[in-house]
């Protein structure tokens, strides 16, 4: 990492909002037909880092991928992507920016196209995108698939001859064809054995030492985080209320969210935790988000200030927190 350099990715208050039919919904309340899904996220990865966003099943993490994959436009806020501004750049650019940022998903069945093999499928992003011959993008192909640890003979075959893993090895393979500056994954180990899960996030880890890639690893499991991550940003109800260095945030959390995700994981550096804070209930409905910091009503710090002001993200102890009430 050079301080001089543009980092890979950089998001500025980042949000995404969607307007919903209540009636759709089954919800008759009374409340916002604006689903605030990303709310707000800023964050700088520099090439060759890995950020982990991790939080409960909804807070937002797959509507952030989106804005960072540029699938969505988001509703507000800035995106640059090696120092380029994605949301100001007209349609060329937008389409040179995509390259530069590609996906991992969860299933990578669903991602492969069956007709095709996985030679073609290697094949394609190079011959829409570079100026190779035949020749010399089949060569490319061959390398890469032996660089994901496929064999070469492996690139004649039709996805549905892979295990799940291979399929994820063919995923990721496809991702870095181009050389991207950033790999958005999105619980790519979610859906694997726990036998393979390792061999996955080892390969990409490998490929990240050797070509500089940045990663956006989403996650809920604080295992694999741990693992892979270099950086964390802990979401809550579409917000970040924790993120910083590894080190801080999964080593010594301050939010009361970010200890109580780590409470539930006891083999994770249970010496370091200072208590535990089982997490209770569930989320809010999107549709009716609660006033003051949206963690509240879950929140057994939670005082009167937190039930009508927003808490702003703010430095303690090396890492950012949006709380009120922790002190470093
Ligand atoms: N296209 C959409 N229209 C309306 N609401 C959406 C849409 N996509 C996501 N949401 C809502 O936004 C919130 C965040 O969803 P998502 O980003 O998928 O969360 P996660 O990936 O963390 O589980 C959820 O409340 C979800 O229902
Ligand atoms: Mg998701």
């Amino acid at each position: 990492m050079t301080p001089d350099k543009a980092p890979a990715l950089r998001a500025v208050d980042l949000a995404r909002h969607y307007a919903v039919s209540r009636g759709l919904l089954g919800d008759l309340r009374q409340g916002p037909t604006v689903v605030k899904a990303l709310d707000g996220v800023s964050f700088a990865l520099q090439p060759g880092r890995t950020l982990a966003v991790v939080g409960e099943s909804g807070c937002g993490k797959s509507t952030l991928a989106r804005q960072l994959t540029l699938i969505e436009p988001p509703t507000a806020g800035a995106l640059y992507i090696s120092g380029q501004n994605a949301a100001m750049a007209d349609a060329a650019t937008v389409q040179r920016l995509r390259r530069r940022v590609q996906m991992v998903f969860q299933n990578p069945y669903a991602s492969l196209n069956p007709r095709k093999t996985i030679a073609a499928a290697l094949n394609e992003p190079l011959a829409i995108n570079t100026s190779f011959d035949a020749a010399e993008r089949r060569e490319r192909v061959l390398q890469m698939v032996q660089r994901v640890g496929l064999r070469p003979e492996h690139a004649q075959r039709y996805p549905h001859m892979f295990s799940g893993g291979q399929r994820q090895r063919i995923a990721v393979a496809r991702a870095m064809m181009l050389d991207p500056a950033v790999v958005v994954a999105d619980e790519p180990t979610s859906a694997l054995d726990v036998s393979i899960q390792a061999q996955i996030l080892n390969l990409l880890m490998d490929l990240q030492d050797a070509t500089g890639t940045a990663y956006v690893f989403i996650s809920h499991n604080l295992a694999v985080v741990e693992h892979v991550a270099h950086d964390v940003m802990v979401m809550y109800f579409g917000s970040a209320v924790e993120q910083g260095p590894k080190a801080q945030v999964l080593g010594a959390p301050l939010h009361p969210y970010t200890q109580a995700l780590l409470s539930a994981v006891p083999a994770l550096r249970a010496q370091d935790r200072r208590q535990r804070v089982p997490l209770q209930g569930e989320m809010p409905s999107p549709l009716a988000p609660p006033t003051g910091c949206a963690f509240h009503t879950r929140c057994p710090l939670a005082q009167a200030r937190c039930r009508e002001e927003v808490p702003a993200l703010r430095e303690l102890a090396g890492r950012r927190v949006a709380c009120h009430v922790v002190a470093g």
